[in-house]
Protein backbone atom coordinates (compact mmCIF):
# COMPACT_ATOMS: atom_id res chain seq x y z
CA UNK A 1 0.00 0.00 0.00
CA UNK A 2 1.05 3.51 -1.23
CA UNK A 3 1.13 5.35 2.22
CA UNK A 4 0.35 8.54 0.97
CA UNK A 5 -2.93 8.65 -0.74
CA UNK A 6 -5.59 11.05 -2.38
CA UNK A 7 -6.99 12.07 0.56
CA UNK A 8 -10.02 13.26 -1.16
CA UNK A 9 -11.21 9.63 -0.88
CA UNK A 10 -13.59 8.90 1.56
CA UNK A 11 -11.90 5.60 2.53
CA UNK A 12 -8.63 7.55 3.27
CA UNK A 13 -10.25 9.69 5.80
CA UNK A 14 -11.78 6.40 7.03
CA UNK A 15 -8.33 5.33 7.69
CA UNK A 16 -7.31 8.54 9.22
CA UNK A 17 -9.66 8.57 12.13
CA UNK A 18 -9.48 4.52 12.43
CA UNK A 19 -5.61 5.22 12.98
CA UNK A 20 -5.77 8.04 15.50
CA UNK A 21 -8.76 6.36 17.20
CA UNK A 22 -6.08 3.21 17.34
CA UNK A 23 -2.98 5.50 18.86
CA UNK A 24 -1.24 5.30 15.83
CA UNK A 25 0.50 8.39 14.46
CA UNK A 26 -0.42 10.07 11.14
CA UNK A 27 0.91 12.95 8.75
CA UNK A 28 -1.91 15.41 8.25
CA UNK A 29 -2.39 18.17 6.12
CA UNK A 30 -3.43 21.63 7.17
CA UNK A 31 -3.66 25.12 5.93
CA UNK A 32 -0.72 26.35 7.28
CA UNK A 33 1.99 23.34 7.79
CA UNK A 34 1.51 19.29 8.12
CA UNK A 35 0.99 17.71 11.20
CA UNK A 36 2.36 15.13 13.50
CA UNK A 37 -1.47 14.19 14.63
CA UNK A 38 -2.10 11.72 17.27
CA UNK A 39 -5.70 11.40 19.76
CA UNK A 40 -4.92 14.12 22.31
CA UNK A 41 -6.06 12.24 25.01
CA UNK A 42 -3.91 8.82 24.08
CA UNK A 43 -0.93 9.11 26.81
CA UNK A 44 1.24 6.85 24.63
CA UNK A 45 0.11 8.50 21.43
CA UNK A 46 0.95 11.44 22.59
CA UNK A 47 4.09 10.04 24.06
CA UNK A 48 5.12 8.80 20.65
CA UNK A 49 4.70 12.05 19.07
CA UNK A 50 7.65 13.65 21.72
CA UNK A 51 10.00 10.28 20.77
CA UNK A 52 9.55 10.97 16.69
CA UNK A 53 10.05 14.41 17.08
CA UNK A 54 12.70 14.23 19.52
CA UNK A 55 10.74 17.03 21.10
CA UNK A 56 11.46 18.24 24.98
CA UNK A 57 8.85 16.88 27.37
CA UNK A 58 8.28 20.60 28.18
CA UNK A 59 7.73 21.84 24.82
CA UNK A 60 3.44 22.14 24.64
CA UNK A 61 1.73 20.62 21.79
CA UNK A 62 -1.63 22.05 20.26
CA UNK A 63 -4.95 20.14 20.38
CA UNK A 64 -6.77 20.24 17.04
CA UNK A 65 -10.75 20.61 17.37
CA UNK A 66 -13.20 20.28 14.87
CA UNK A 67 -16.17 21.90 16.14
CA UNK A 68 -16.49 25.01 18.36
CA UNK A 69 -18.25 22.75 21.19
CA UNK A 70 -15.40 21.14 21.28
CA UNK A 71 -13.71 23.97 23.28
CA UNK A 72 -15.47 23.22 26.68
CA UNK A 73 -13.53 19.79 26.87
CA UNK A 74 -9.83 21.63 26.85
CA UNK A 75 -10.39 24.61 28.10
CA UNK A 76 -11.39 25.43 32.16
CA UNK A 77 -13.17 28.25 30.63
CA UNK A 78 -13.95 30.39 27.47
CA UNK A 79 -13.70 33.73 28.06
CA UNK A 80 -15.64 35.91 26.10
CA UNK A 81 -12.29 37.18 23.61
CA UNK A 82 -11.84 33.40 22.85
CA UNK A 83 -14.99 33.34 21.33
CA UNK A 84 -15.23 36.64 19.46
CA UNK A 85 -11.37 34.90 17.87
CA UNK A 86 -12.72 32.21 17.32
CA UNK A 87 -15.90 33.26 15.85
CA UNK A 88 -13.89 35.46 13.80
CA UNK A 89 -10.72 33.50 12.68
CA UNK A 90 -11.78 29.72 13.06
CA UNK A 91 -11.30 27.25 11.10
CA UNK A 92 -8.34 28.89 10.51
CA UNK A 93 -4.57 29.65 10.95
CA UNK A 94 -5.10 31.07 14.86
CA UNK A 95 -4.22 29.33 18.21
CA UNK A 96 -5.94 30.24 20.92
CA UNK A 97 -4.37 29.82 24.43
CA UNK A 98 -6.49 29.29 27.33
CA UNK A 99 -6.85 27.62 31.01
CA UNK A 100 -6.79 24.22 30.98
CA UNK A 101 -9.49 21.81 32.25
CA UNK A 102 -7.70 19.61 35.16
CA UNK A 103 -8.39 16.67 33.39
CA UNK A 104 -6.06 17.44 30.41
CA UNK A 105 -3.04 15.82 30.21
CA UNK A 106 -0.14 18.11 31.30
CA UNK A 107 1.73 15.46 28.66
CA UNK A 108 -0.02 17.95 25.93
CA UNK A 109 0.35 21.07 27.99
CA UNK A 110 4.37 19.91 28.64
CA UNK A 111 3.71 20.56 31.94
CA UNK A 112 1.88 23.97 32.22
CA UNK A 113 -2.20 24.79 33.33
CA UNK A 114 -2.78 26.16 30.13
CA UNK A 115 -3.90 24.62 26.60
CA UNK A 116 -3.29 25.77 23.18
CA UNK A 117 -6.38 25.02 20.75
CA UNK A 118 -7.06 25.36 17.21
CA UNK A 119 -9.43 24.36 14.71
CA UNK A 120 -7.74 24.32 11.16
CA UNK A 121 -9.05 25.02 7.79
CA UNK A 122 -7.83 22.53 5.81
CA UNK A 123 -10.99 20.23 4.71
CA UNK A 124 -9.45 17.32 4.76
CA UNK A 125 -8.22 17.62 8.94
CA UNK A 126 -11.93 18.95 9.60
CA UNK A 127 -13.09 15.63 7.70
CA UNK A 128 -10.95 13.94 10.24
CA UNK A 129 -11.11 15.80 13.07
CA UNK A 130 -15.07 15.79 13.11
CA UNK A 131 -15.14 12.07 12.07
CA UNK A 132 -12.56 11.07 15.12
CA UNK A 133 -14.88 13.19 17.23
CA UNK A 134 -11.99 14.03 19.44
CA UNK A 135 -8.93 16.59 20.00
CA UNK A 136 -5.82 15.64 18.09
CA UNK A 137 -2.35 16.73 19.03
CA UNK A 138 -0.44 17.69 15.97
CA UNK A 139 2.79 19.75 16.09
CA UNK A 140 4.56 20.53 12.49
CA UNK A 141 5.87 17.10 11.29
CA UNK A 142 9.50 17.97 11.61
CA UNK A 143 12.18 17.32 13.70
CA UNK A 144 12.97 19.09 16.73
CA UNK A 145 14.09 22.90 15.21
CA UNK A 146 13.93 21.96 11.99
CA UNK A 147 11.75 23.58 9.22
CA UNK A 148 8.19 22.64 9.16
CA UNK A 149 6.64 20.69 6.45
CA UNK A 150 4.52 22.36 4.00
CA UNK A 151 3.73 19.21 1.15
CA UNK A 152 3.19 15.31 2.44
CA UNK A 153 6.36 15.07 0.62
CA UNK A 154 8.24 16.66 2.95
CA UNK A 155 6.77 14.65 5.76
CA UNK A 156 8.43 11.34 4.19
CA UNK A 157 11.22 13.09 3.99
CA UNK A 158 11.36 13.81 7.92
CA UNK A 159 9.91 10.81 8.90
CA UNK A 160 10.57 8.25 6.03
CA UNK A 161 8.39 4.77 6.68
CA UNK A 162 7.52 5.73 10.36
CA UNK A 163 3.89 7.13 9.88
CA UNK A 164 1.54 4.26 8.69
CA UNK A 165 -0.47 7.11 6.96
CA UNK A 166 0.47 10.12 5.48
CA UNK A 167 -2.51 11.89 3.83
CA UNK A 168 -1.74 14.28 1.52
CA UNK A 169 -3.99 17.29 0.90
CA UNK A 170 -1.65 19.48 -1.72
CA UNK A 171 0.98 22.27 -0.50
CA UNK A 172 -0.26 24.49 1.93
CA UNK A 173 -1.68 27.38 1.57
CA UNK A 174 -0.81 29.44 4.31
CA UNK A 175 2.64 27.80 4.83
CA UNK A 176 4.00 28.94 8.13
CA UNK A 177 2.61 28.01 11.11
CA UNK A 178 -0.31 29.73 12.80
CA UNK A 179 -0.69 32.64 14.98
CA UNK A 180 -0.83 31.91 18.70
CA UNK A 181 -2.62 34.05 21.16
CA UNK A 182 -2.48 33.64 24.76
CA UNK A 183 -5.48 34.70 26.81
CA UNK A 184 -4.81 33.22 29.95
CA UNK A 185 -3.67 36.28 31.42
CA UNK A 186 -5.56 39.82 31.96
CA UNK A 187 -3.87 40.90 28.78
CA UNK A 188 -4.13 39.30 25.24
CA UNK A 189 -0.52 38.19 23.85
CA UNK A 190 0.56 37.18 20.72
CA UNK A 191 3.46 34.47 21.46
CA UNK A 192 3.84 33.73 17.96
CA UNK A 193 2.88 35.58 14.64
CA UNK A 194 1.65 34.52 11.93
CA UNK A 195 -0.96 34.86 8.89
CA UNK A 196 -3.17 36.40 11.31
CA UNK A 197 -1.90 39.94 12.25
CA UNK A 198 -1.83 41.61 16.10
CA UNK A 199 -3.78 44.26 14.14
CA UNK A 200 -6.38 42.00 12.89
CA UNK A 201 -6.92 40.28 16.42
CA UNK A 202 -6.68 43.82 18.19
CA UNK A 203 -9.71 45.48 15.59
CA UNK A 204 -11.69 42.17 16.61
CA UNK A 205 -11.19 42.18 20.31
CA UNK A 206 -11.74 46.20 20.21
CA UNK A 207 -8.67 46.07 22.67
CA UNK A 208 -4.37 46.54 22.44
CA UNK A 209 -2.63 43.27 22.44
CA UNK A 210 0.79 42.54 23.46
CA UNK A 211 2.97 41.38 20.74
CA UNK A 212 5.31 39.37 23.51
CA UNK A 213 5.23 37.01 25.84
CA UNK A 214 4.88 38.33 29.31
CA UNK A 215 8.10 39.01 31.07
CA UNK A 216 9.10 36.58 33.35
CA UNK A 217 6.32 33.75 31.98
CA UNK A 218 7.10 30.60 30.96
CA UNK A 219 7.06 30.83 26.74
CA UNK A 220 8.46 27.04 25.44
CA UNK A 221 9.17 26.48 22.37
CA UNK A 222 10.38 29.99 21.18
CA UNK A 223 13.71 29.47 20.67
CA UNK A 224 15.95 31.71 19.45
CA UNK A 225 16.57 28.94 16.63
CA UNK A 226 14.02 27.30 14.90
CA UNK A 227 12.90 26.12 11.54
CA UNK A 228 16.45 25.95 10.42
CA UNK A 229 17.78 24.40 6.93
CA UNK A 230 21.22 23.07 7.49
CA UNK A 231 22.79 25.98 5.21
CA UNK A 232 23.53 28.50 7.42
CA UNK A 233 21.13 31.74 6.89
CA UNK A 234 22.31 35.30 7.09
CA UNK A 235 19.61 37.86 7.20
CA UNK A 236 19.80 41.63 5.49
CA UNK A 237 17.73 44.39 4.80
CA UNK A 238 16.42 44.77 1.54
CA UNK A 239 18.84 47.67 0.82
CA UNK A 240 22.03 45.65 2.04
CA UNK A 241 20.96 42.74 -0.33
CA UNK A 242 23.33 43.28 -3.39
CA UNK A 243 26.56 43.79 -0.87
CA UNK A 244 25.86 40.90 1.14
CA UNK A 245 25.36 38.54 -1.81
CA UNK A 246 28.45 40.27 -3.31
CA UNK A 247 30.35 39.57 0.05
CA UNK A 248 29.55 35.86 0.88
CA UNK A 249 30.60 34.98 -3.38
CA UNK A 250 33.73 37.11 -2.69
CA UNK A 251 34.44 34.36 0.10
CA UNK A 252 34.10 31.23 -2.15
CA UNK A 253 30.83 30.72 -0.82
CA UNK A 254 28.33 28.93 -2.17
CA UNK A 255 25.33 31.13 -2.25
CA UNK A 256 21.09 31.32 -2.11
CA UNK A 257 19.74 35.04 -2.61
CA UNK A 258 16.10 34.43 -1.37
CA UNK A 259 14.33 37.71 -2.10
CA UNK A 260 11.45 39.08 -4.65
CA UNK A 261 13.63 40.12 -7.49
CA UNK A 262 16.42 37.83 -9.23
CA UNK A 263 19.87 38.84 -8.20
CA UNK A 264 21.14 42.33 -9.71
CA UNK A 265 24.42 39.99 -10.94
CA UNK A 266 24.91 36.55 -12.27
CA UNK A 267 27.35 34.56 -10.59
CA UNK A 268 28.08 30.93 -11.16
CA UNK A 269 27.92 29.86 -7.46
CA UNK A 270 24.95 31.97 -7.17
CA UNK A 271 20.99 30.67 -7.02
CA UNK A 272 18.11 32.77 -7.15
CA UNK A 273 15.28 31.37 -4.66
CA UNK A 274 12.41 33.49 -5.58
CA UNK A 275 10.95 34.40 -2.60
CA UNK A 276 7.63 35.81 -4.04
CA UNK A 277 6.06 39.32 -5.11
CA UNK A 278 3.33 39.19 -1.84
CA UNK A 279 3.49 38.74 1.92
CA UNK A 280 1.00 35.58 1.18
CA UNK A 281 2.93 34.08 -1.68
CA UNK A 282 6.20 34.61 0.63
CA UNK A 283 4.54 32.70 3.74
CA UNK A 284 3.49 29.89 1.15
CA UNK A 285 6.83 29.34 -0.34
CA UNK A 286 9.63 30.05 2.42
CA UNK A 287 9.80 26.52 3.77
CA UNK A 288 10.20 25.05 0.86
CA UNK A 289 12.78 27.36 -0.60
CA UNK A 290 14.48 26.57 2.58
CA UNK A 291 14.48 23.11 1.78
CA UNK A 292 15.30 23.12 -1.48
CA UNK A 293 18.59 25.59 -0.12
CA UNK A 294 19.52 22.10 0.95
CA UNK A 295 19.18 20.17 -1.10
CA UNK A 296 21.20 22.38 -3.51
CA UNK A 297 23.78 22.48 -1.28
CA UNK A 298 24.73 25.73 -0.74
CA UNK A 299 27.06 27.03 1.98
CA UNK A 300 24.63 29.74 2.35
CA UNK A 301 21.58 31.25 2.36
CA UNK A 302 20.95 35.45 2.28
CA UNK A 303 17.85 36.31 2.63
CA UNK A 304 16.00 39.73 2.43
CA UNK A 305 13.73 40.52 5.30
CA UNK A 306 10.33 41.64 4.32
CA UNK A 307 9.62 45.48 5.63
CA UNK A 308 6.69 46.60 7.52
CA UNK A 309 3.52 45.56 9.00
CA UNK A 310 1.38 41.48 9.20
CA UNK A 311 2.25 39.22 7.66
CA UNK A 312 5.75 40.54 7.29
CA UNK A 313 6.31 40.62 10.39
CA UNK A 314 5.49 37.10 10.85
CA UNK A 315 7.95 36.48 7.77
CA UNK A 316 10.68 38.39 9.84
CA UNK A 317 10.14 36.21 12.64
CA UNK A 318 10.46 32.81 10.41
CA UNK A 319 13.56 34.37 8.69
CA UNK A 320 15.27 34.99 12.17
CA UNK A 321 14.80 32.52 13.49
CA UNK A 322 16.24 30.46 10.53
CA UNK A 323 19.21 32.59 10.94
CA UNK A 324 19.28 31.69 14.56
CA UNK A 325 18.64 35.53 15.63
CA UNK A 326 15.25 34.50 16.78
CA UNK A 327 13.46 38.04 17.63
CA UNK A 328 11.68 36.61 20.72
CA UNK A 329 14.09 36.55 23.66
CA UNK A 330 13.47 32.83 25.04
CA UNK A 331 12.58 32.86 28.52
O1 LIG B 1 0.00 25.96 12.43
C1 LIG B 1 0.23 25.31 13.44
O2 LIG B 1 0.03 25.75 14.59
C2 LIG B 1 0.81 23.90 13.25
C3 LIG B 1 -0.26 23.02 12.58
C4 LIG B 1 0.16 21.59 12.44
O3 LIG B 1 -1.48 23.18 13.25
N1 LIG B 1 1.25 23.34 14.49
C5 LIG B 1 2.37 23.80 15.12
O4 LIG B 1 2.68 23.06 16.26
O5 LIG B 1 3.04 24.73 14.72
P1 LIG B 1 4.11 23.14 16.96
O6 LIG B 1 4.09 22.05 17.96
O7 LIG B 1 5.17 23.07 15.94
O8 LIG B 1 4.11 24.49 17.70
C6 LIG B 1 3.27 24.63 18.82
C7 LIG B 1 3.70 25.80 19.65
C8 LIG B 1 4.73 25.43 20.70
O9 LIG B 1 6.00 25.56 20.17
C9 LIG B 1 4.49 26.46 21.77
O10 LIG B 1 5.25 27.60 21.47
C10 LIG B 1 3.03 26.81 21.60
O11 LIG B 1 2.58 26.20 20.44
N2 LIG B 1 2.20 26.34 22.70
C11 LIG B 1 1.47 25.20 22.77
N3 LIG B 1 0.83 25.11 23.94
C12 LIG B 1 1.10 26.23 24.61
C13 LIG B 1 0.74 26.75 25.89
N4 LIG B 1 -0.06 26.09 26.70
N5 LIG B 1 1.25 27.95 26.25
C14 LIG B 1 2.07 28.63 25.44
N6 LIG B 1 2.45 28.20 24.22
C15 LIG B 1 1.99 27.02 23.82
MG1 LIG C 1 6.92 23.25 14.99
Amino acid sequence: MDPVLPASAEADLAAAAALLAQGRLIGLPTETVYGLAADARNPEAVQAIFALKQRPADHPLIVHIGTLEELQAWAAEVPPAALALARAFWPGPLTLVLPARPDVPRMVTGGLDTVALRMPAHPVALAVLRRLGRGVAAPSANRHLRVSPTTAAHVREEFGDALPLVLDGGPCTVGIESTIVDLSTGTPRVLRPGAISAAQIADCLQRAVDLRPAAGTRAPGLMKRHYSPRARVECTAPNALAAHVAACLADGLRTAQLSAAPPVQPHPALVWLAAGETPDARMQRLYGLLREADILGVDVVVAELPEGDGPAEALRDRLLRAAGQGSVPPN
